[in-house]
Protein backbone atom coordinates (compact mmCIF):
# COMPACT_ATOMS: atom_id res chain seq x y z
CA UNK A 1 0.00 0.00 0.00
CA UNK A 2 1.14 3.37 -0.81
CA UNK A 3 1.52 6.46 1.91
CA UNK A 4 -1.53 8.37 0.14
CA UNK A 5 -0.52 12.12 1.49
CA UNK A 6 -2.87 14.81 1.58
CA UNK A 7 -3.42 17.66 -0.96
CA UNK A 8 -5.98 19.71 1.00
CA UNK A 9 -3.21 21.82 1.80
CA UNK A 10 -1.30 22.02 -1.63
CA UNK A 11 0.12 25.23 -3.01
CA UNK A 12 1.91 25.69 -6.65
CA UNK A 13 4.16 28.45 -6.21
CA UNK A 14 3.98 31.60 -9.00
CA UNK A 15 6.66 31.99 -10.83
CA UNK A 16 5.27 34.93 -11.91
CA UNK A 17 3.69 36.46 -9.20
CA UNK A 18 3.68 36.56 -5.18
CA UNK A 19 3.36 33.55 -2.87
CA UNK A 20 1.73 30.22 -4.09
CA UNK A 21 -2.12 29.49 -5.54
CA UNK A 22 -3.50 26.80 -3.82
CA UNK A 23 -4.11 23.80 -5.98
CA UNK A 24 -7.65 22.57 -5.05
CA UNK A 25 -10.02 25.69 -6.00
CA UNK A 26 -13.85 26.63 -5.93
CA UNK A 27 -15.43 28.34 -9.05
CA UNK A 28 -18.57 30.77 -8.88
CA UNK A 29 -20.36 30.08 -12.49
CA UNK A 30 -23.41 28.80 -10.48
CA UNK A 31 -26.75 30.74 -12.21
CA UNK A 32 -29.01 30.35 -9.27
CA UNK A 33 -27.73 33.54 -6.92
CA UNK A 34 -29.43 31.58 -3.77
CA UNK A 35 -27.95 28.58 -4.64
CA UNK A 36 -24.24 30.31 -5.33
CA UNK A 37 -24.03 32.44 -2.03
CA UNK A 38 -24.91 28.93 -0.17
CA UNK A 39 -22.32 27.12 -2.36
CA UNK A 40 -19.81 29.45 -2.07
CA UNK A 41 -19.61 30.10 1.90
CA UNK A 42 -19.71 26.02 2.21
CA UNK A 43 -16.95 25.84 0.10
CA UNK A 44 -14.94 28.90 2.39
CA UNK A 45 -15.91 26.87 5.33
CA UNK A 46 -14.81 23.24 4.02
CA UNK A 47 -11.51 24.82 3.34
CA UNK A 48 -11.18 25.69 0.26
CA UNK A 49 -9.22 29.21 -0.27
CA UNK A 50 -8.87 30.14 -4.43
CA UNK A 51 -11.92 31.26 -5.51
CA UNK A 52 -12.56 31.77 -9.19
CA UNK A 53 -14.58 34.92 -10.00
CA UNK A 54 -15.63 36.62 -13.50
CA UNK A 55 -17.43 39.42 -14.80
CA UNK A 56 -19.27 37.54 -17.28
CA UNK A 57 -20.84 34.59 -14.69
CA UNK A 58 -22.64 38.05 -12.97
CA UNK A 59 -21.93 36.38 -9.40
CA UNK A 60 -18.87 39.00 -8.46
CA UNK A 61 -21.50 40.50 -5.93
CA UNK A 62 -22.55 37.16 -4.45
CA UNK A 63 -19.37 35.53 -4.02
CA UNK A 64 -18.41 38.97 -2.50
CA UNK A 65 -21.51 39.11 0.29
CA UNK A 66 -20.33 35.31 1.28
CA UNK A 67 -16.81 36.26 1.74
CA UNK A 68 -17.91 39.36 3.48
CA UNK A 69 -19.85 37.26 5.49
CA UNK A 70 -17.13 34.49 6.41
CA UNK A 71 -14.58 37.47 6.94
CA UNK A 72 -17.10 38.62 9.41
CA UNK A 73 -17.21 35.34 11.03
CA UNK A 74 -13.31 35.51 12.17
CA UNK A 75 -12.96 32.10 10.41
CA UNK A 76 -10.90 33.41 7.35
CA UNK A 77 -9.03 36.26 6.51
CA UNK A 78 -8.65 38.08 3.56
CA UNK A 79 -5.19 37.06 3.30
CA UNK A 80 -5.68 33.69 3.72
CA UNK A 81 -7.70 33.97 0.55
CA UNK A 82 -6.75 33.68 -3.11
CA UNK A 83 -9.26 35.54 -5.41
CA UNK A 84 -8.98 35.23 -8.99
CA UNK A 85 -11.68 37.17 -11.47
CA UNK A 86 -11.64 37.53 -15.56
CA UNK A 87 -11.95 40.85 -18.01
CA UNK A 88 -14.71 40.04 -20.37
CA UNK A 89 -14.21 40.21 -23.94
CA UNK A 90 -16.38 43.48 -24.63
CA UNK A 91 -13.72 45.31 -22.48
CA UNK A 92 -10.18 44.41 -24.03
CA UNK A 93 -9.43 48.03 -25.59
CA UNK A 94 -6.68 50.08 -23.33
CA UNK A 95 -8.63 52.18 -21.67
CA UNK A 96 -11.75 49.72 -20.72
CA UNK A 97 -9.48 47.03 -19.24
CA UNK A 98 -9.23 48.97 -15.78
CA UNK A 99 -12.41 50.08 -15.18
CA UNK A 100 -13.59 46.31 -15.75
CA UNK A 101 -10.70 45.68 -13.36
CA UNK A 102 -12.18 48.36 -10.52
CA UNK A 103 -15.98 47.52 -10.97
CA UNK A 104 -14.57 43.57 -10.58
CA UNK A 105 -13.42 44.80 -7.20
CA UNK A 106 -16.30 46.55 -6.19
CA UNK A 107 -18.65 44.07 -6.51
CA UNK A 108 -16.35 41.95 -4.80
CA UNK A 109 -15.97 43.91 -2.27
CA UNK A 110 -12.06 43.72 -2.25
CA UNK A 111 -9.20 45.95 -2.77
CA UNK A 112 -7.35 43.64 -4.77
CA UNK A 113 -7.02 40.58 -6.69
CA UNK A 114 -4.43 37.73 -6.07
CA UNK A 115 -4.81 37.31 -10.09
CA UNK A 116 -6.96 38.35 -12.75
CA UNK A 117 -6.87 37.16 -15.98
CA UNK A 118 -8.26 37.90 -20.14
CA UNK A 119 -11.22 35.81 -20.22
CA UNK A 120 -10.54 34.84 -23.73
CA UNK A 121 -8.13 35.69 -26.10
CA UNK A 122 -11.15 37.23 -28.60
CA UNK A 123 -12.07 40.65 -28.32
CA UNK A 124 -15.52 41.24 -28.74
CA UNK A 125 -17.28 44.94 -29.93
CA UNK A 126 -16.45 47.16 -27.09
CA UNK A 127 -19.78 47.83 -24.63
CA UNK A 128 -21.87 46.47 -21.93
CA UNK A 129 -23.47 43.94 -23.77
CA UNK A 130 -21.54 40.85 -23.11
CA UNK A 131 -22.51 39.14 -26.24
CA UNK A 132 -22.74 41.74 -29.10
CA UNK A 133 -24.12 39.95 -32.22
CA UNK A 134 -24.52 40.86 -35.96
CA UNK A 135 -28.01 40.37 -37.84
CA UNK A 136 -26.53 36.67 -38.80
CA UNK A 137 -26.65 36.00 -35.17
CA UNK A 138 -22.64 35.98 -34.93
CA UNK A 139 -20.53 37.53 -32.66
CA UNK A 140 -19.29 41.56 -33.22
CA UNK A 141 -15.21 40.60 -33.13
CA UNK A 142 -13.42 43.89 -31.74
CA UNK A 143 -10.47 44.29 -34.89
CA UNK A 144 -9.47 47.35 -33.25
CA UNK A 145 -7.74 45.82 -30.49
CA UNK A 146 -4.63 43.30 -30.10
CA UNK A 147 -4.17 40.94 -27.71
CA UNK A 148 -0.81 42.41 -26.83
CA UNK A 149 -2.12 45.68 -26.70
CA UNK A 150 -5.11 44.40 -23.61
CA UNK A 151 -1.92 42.61 -22.34
CA UNK A 152 0.30 45.35 -21.63
CA UNK A 153 -2.63 47.42 -19.64
CA UNK A 154 -3.28 44.41 -17.73
CA UNK A 155 0.67 44.89 -16.75
CA UNK A 156 -0.01 47.95 -16.03
CA UNK A 157 -2.44 46.60 -13.31
CA UNK A 158 0.04 44.94 -11.59
CA UNK A 159 2.65 48.02 -11.66
CA UNK A 160 -0.55 49.61 -9.59
CA UNK A 161 -0.92 47.14 -7.37
CA UNK A 162 -4.93 46.68 -7.96
CA UNK A 163 -4.15 42.58 -8.89
CA UNK A 164 -0.72 40.93 -7.83
CA UNK A 165 -0.77 38.43 -10.90
CA UNK A 166 -2.07 38.37 -14.38
CA UNK A 167 -3.24 35.73 -16.84
CA UNK A 168 -4.84 34.24 -19.83
CA UNK A 169 -7.89 31.48 -20.35
CA UNK A 170 -9.49 29.72 -22.96
CA UNK A 171 -6.51 29.93 -24.66
CA UNK A 172 -4.44 27.80 -27.15
CA UNK A 173 -0.86 27.15 -26.65
CA UNK A 174 0.16 29.15 -30.04
CA UNK A 175 -1.71 32.42 -28.68
CA UNK A 176 -0.05 31.57 -24.76
CA UNK A 177 3.32 31.68 -27.07
CA UNK A 178 2.73 34.82 -28.32
CA UNK A 179 2.28 36.63 -25.32
CA UNK A 180 4.91 35.20 -23.69
CA UNK A 181 7.29 36.02 -26.07
CA UNK A 182 5.68 39.89 -25.64
CA UNK A 183 5.25 40.01 -22.09
CA UNK A 184 7.03 42.61 -19.39
CA UNK A 185 5.26 40.82 -17.30
CA UNK A 186 4.51 37.14 -17.93
CA UNK A 187 1.15 35.26 -17.32
CA UNK A 188 0.98 33.95 -13.93
CA UNK A 189 -1.30 31.37 -14.72
CA UNK A 190 -3.37 29.50 -17.99
CA UNK A 191 -7.31 28.71 -16.99
CA UNK A 192 -8.49 26.77 -19.55
CA UNK A 193 -10.76 22.97 -19.88
CA UNK A 194 -8.96 20.46 -18.64
CA UNK A 195 -9.97 16.41 -17.66
CA UNK A 196 -9.01 12.99 -17.65
CA UNK A 197 -11.02 13.49 -21.56
CA UNK A 198 -9.01 16.33 -22.44
CA UNK A 199 -5.72 16.18 -20.62
CA UNK A 200 -3.82 18.83 -22.61
CA UNK A 201 -0.41 17.56 -22.11
CA UNK A 202 1.81 19.45 -24.53
CA UNK A 203 -0.06 22.83 -22.93
CA UNK A 204 0.70 21.56 -19.23
CA UNK A 205 4.48 20.89 -20.59
CA UNK A 206 4.94 24.37 -21.60
CA UNK A 207 3.16 25.92 -18.77
CA UNK A 208 5.72 24.20 -16.40
CA UNK A 209 8.45 24.97 -18.44
CA UNK A 210 8.29 28.43 -18.21
CA UNK A 211 6.95 28.90 -15.15
CA UNK A 212 3.32 29.47 -15.48
CA UNK A 213 0.15 27.40 -13.51
CA UNK A 214 -2.21 25.40 -15.79
CA UNK A 215 -5.35 26.14 -14.18
CA UNK A 216 -7.92 23.40 -14.86
CA UNK A 217 -11.40 24.21 -14.58
CA UNK A 218 -14.55 21.79 -15.53
CA UNK A 219 -12.39 18.64 -14.27
CA UNK A 220 -14.94 16.59 -13.76
CA UNK A 221 -15.76 17.82 -17.34
CA UNK A 222 -18.48 19.60 -15.92
CA UNK A 223 -20.57 16.86 -14.86
CA UNK A 224 -21.99 16.12 -19.08
CA UNK A 225 -22.25 13.15 -20.82
CA UNK A 226 -19.67 11.02 -21.63
CA UNK A 227 -19.50 11.83 -17.76
CA UNK A 228 -15.88 11.14 -16.37
CA UNK A 229 -16.84 10.00 -13.14
CA UNK A 230 -18.64 7.12 -15.42
CA UNK A 231 -15.56 6.06 -17.12
CA UNK A 232 -14.77 2.48 -16.46
CA UNK A 233 -10.93 3.37 -15.77
CA UNK A 234 -11.76 6.22 -13.50
CA UNK A 235 -14.21 3.75 -11.43
CA UNK A 236 -12.48 0.93 -11.16
CA UNK A 237 -9.36 3.09 -9.05
CA UNK A 238 -11.89 4.85 -6.95
CA UNK A 239 -13.01 1.12 -5.58
CA UNK A 240 -9.95 0.07 -5.33
CA UNK A 241 -8.51 3.34 -3.52
CA UNK A 242 -11.18 3.45 -1.33
CA UNK A 243 -12.32 7.22 -2.93
CA UNK A 244 -15.44 8.80 -5.25
CA UNK A 245 -14.49 8.73 -9.17
CA UNK A 246 -14.91 12.74 -7.84
CA UNK A 247 -12.46 12.60 -5.87
CA UNK A 248 -9.85 10.19 -8.21
CA UNK A 249 -10.83 12.80 -11.54
CA UNK A 250 -9.53 15.82 -8.64
CA UNK A 251 -6.53 13.93 -7.22
CA UNK A 252 -5.10 13.13 -11.11
CA UNK A 253 -5.38 16.84 -11.75
CA UNK A 254 -3.58 17.76 -8.99
CA UNK A 255 -0.55 15.28 -8.69
CA UNK A 256 0.14 16.10 -12.22
CA UNK A 257 0.42 19.44 -11.67
CA UNK A 258 -2.17 21.10 -11.95
CA UNK A 259 -4.08 23.98 -9.76
CA UNK A 260 -7.95 23.06 -10.40
CA UNK A 261 -11.33 24.54 -10.29
CA UNK A 262 -14.38 22.44 -9.20
CA UNK A 263 -17.57 23.64 -8.30
CA UNK A 264 -21.03 22.41 -6.97
CA UNK A 265 -24.24 23.13 -5.65
CA UNK A 266 -23.94 20.06 -3.39
CA UNK A 267 -22.40 20.08 0.27
CA UNK A 268 -21.89 17.15 0.37
CA UNK A 269 -20.28 17.05 -3.34
CA UNK A 270 -18.55 20.44 -2.11
CA UNK A 271 -17.33 18.91 1.38
CA UNK A 272 -15.84 15.24 -0.23
CA UNK A 273 -14.08 17.29 -3.42
CA UNK A 274 -12.07 18.79 -1.02
CA UNK A 275 -11.33 15.51 0.89
CA UNK A 276 -8.63 15.03 -1.81
CA UNK A 277 -5.27 13.12 -1.47
CA UNK A 278 -2.86 11.39 -3.49
CA UNK A 279 -3.10 8.18 -5.91
CA UNK A 280 -0.64 5.44 -6.10
CA UNK A 281 1.60 5.78 -9.21
CA UNK A 282 0.29 2.79 -10.98
CA UNK A 283 -3.25 4.88 -11.00
CA UNK A 284 -1.89 8.05 -12.49
CA UNK A 285 -0.55 6.25 -15.30
CA UNK A 286 -3.74 4.30 -15.80
CA UNK A 287 -5.49 7.05 -16.49
CA UNK A 288 -2.67 8.25 -19.02
CA UNK A 289 -2.60 5.52 -21.16
CA UNK A 290 -6.06 3.78 -20.67
CA UNK A 291 -8.22 6.48 -21.36
CA UNK A 292 -8.37 7.22 -25.18
CA UNK A 293 -12.13 9.27 -24.98
CA UNK A 294 -11.00 12.64 -26.67
CA UNK A 295 -13.71 15.54 -25.42
CA UNK A 296 -14.45 19.44 -25.59
CA UNK A 297 -17.18 20.20 -23.91
CA UNK A 298 -16.43 23.99 -23.92
CA UNK A 299 -15.94 25.49 -27.38
CA UNK A 300 -15.40 28.68 -25.86
CA UNK A 301 -11.61 28.42 -27.38
CA UNK A 302 -12.82 28.32 -30.65
CA UNK A 303 -15.34 31.62 -30.59
CA UNK A 304 -14.57 33.46 -27.50
CA UNK A 305 -19.01 32.82 -26.94
CA UNK A 306 -18.77 31.27 -23.27
CA UNK A 307 -20.70 28.24 -22.69
CA UNK A 308 -20.51 24.63 -22.27
CA UNK A 309 -22.21 23.05 -25.51
CA UNK A 310 -24.48 20.37 -25.22
CA UNK A 311 -23.47 16.86 -27.19
CA UNK A 312 -25.94 15.18 -29.81
CA UNK A 313 -26.28 11.66 -29.38
N1 LIG B 1 -12.42 30.08 -18.13
C1 LIG B 1 -13.60 29.65 -18.52
O1 LIG B 1 -14.06 29.94 -19.61
C2 LIG B 1 -14.38 28.75 -17.63
C3 LIG B 1 -15.42 27.99 -18.19
C4 LIG B 1 -16.13 27.16 -17.33
C5 LIG B 1 -15.84 27.11 -15.99
N2 LIG B 1 -14.85 27.90 -15.47
C6 LIG B 1 -14.56 27.92 -14.02
O2 LIG B 1 -14.37 26.61 -13.55
C7 LIG B 1 -15.30 26.31 -12.50
C8 LIG B 1 -15.59 24.84 -12.49
O3 LIG B 1 -16.15 24.43 -13.74
P1 LIG B 1 -17.24 23.30 -13.82
O4 LIG B 1 -18.47 23.75 -13.13
O5 LIG B 1 -17.37 22.85 -15.22
O6 LIG B 1 -16.56 22.15 -12.92
P2 LIG B 1 -16.86 20.62 -12.72
O7 LIG B 1 -16.53 20.39 -11.29
O8 LIG B 1 -16.17 19.82 -13.78
O9 LIG B 1 -18.42 20.39 -12.99
C9 LIG B 1 -19.42 20.76 -12.12
C10 LIG B 1 -20.53 19.74 -12.27
O10 LIG B 1 -20.10 18.50 -11.69
C11 LIG B 1 -21.01 18.09 -10.68
N3 LIG B 1 -20.24 17.60 -9.53
C12 LIG B 1 -19.43 18.30 -8.71
N4 LIG B 1 -18.92 17.51 -7.76
C13 LIG B 1 -19.40 16.27 -7.99
C14 LIG B 1 -19.23 15.03 -7.33
N5 LIG B 1 -18.45 14.92 -6.26
N6 LIG B 1 -19.86 13.95 -7.85
C15 LIG B 1 -20.66 14.06 -8.93
N7 LIG B 1 -20.87 15.22 -9.60
C16 LIG B 1 -20.24 16.31 -9.12
C17 LIG B 1 -21.80 19.31 -10.28
O11 LIG B 1 -23.12 18.97 -9.93
P3 LIG B 1 -23.67 19.18 -8.40
O12 LIG B 1 -23.88 20.65 -8.23
O13 LIG B 1 -24.90 18.37 -8.39
O14 LIG B 1 -22.62 18.64 -7.47
C18 LIG B 1 -21.81 20.12 -11.57
O15 LIG B 1 -22.88 19.73 -12.41
C19 LIG B 1 -16.48 27.25 -12.79
O16 LIG B 1 -17.31 27.50 -11.68
C20 LIG B 1 -15.74 28.50 -13.22
O17 LIG B 1 -15.23 29.18 -12.09
C21 LIG B 1 -14.11 28.69 -16.28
Amino acid sequence: MHPSHSFQSATLPLAHGTGAIPALGFGTLIADHVAARQAIKVALEVGFRLLDCAELYRTEDVAGHAMREVFESGTVRREDLFVTSKLWNSNHRSERVKPALEASLRRLQLDYLDSYLIHTPFAFQPGDDHNPRDEQGKPIYDSGVTLVETWQAMERLVDEGKCRSIGLSDITLEKVKEIVAAARIMPAMVQVECHPYLPEWELLDFCQQNGIVLLAFAPLGHGMEPKVTNDPVIKAIAERVHKTPAQVALAWAVQRGTAVLTTSTNPEHIRTNFEISSLPEDAMREIRDGITTNIRFNAVVETGVAGFVPRVG
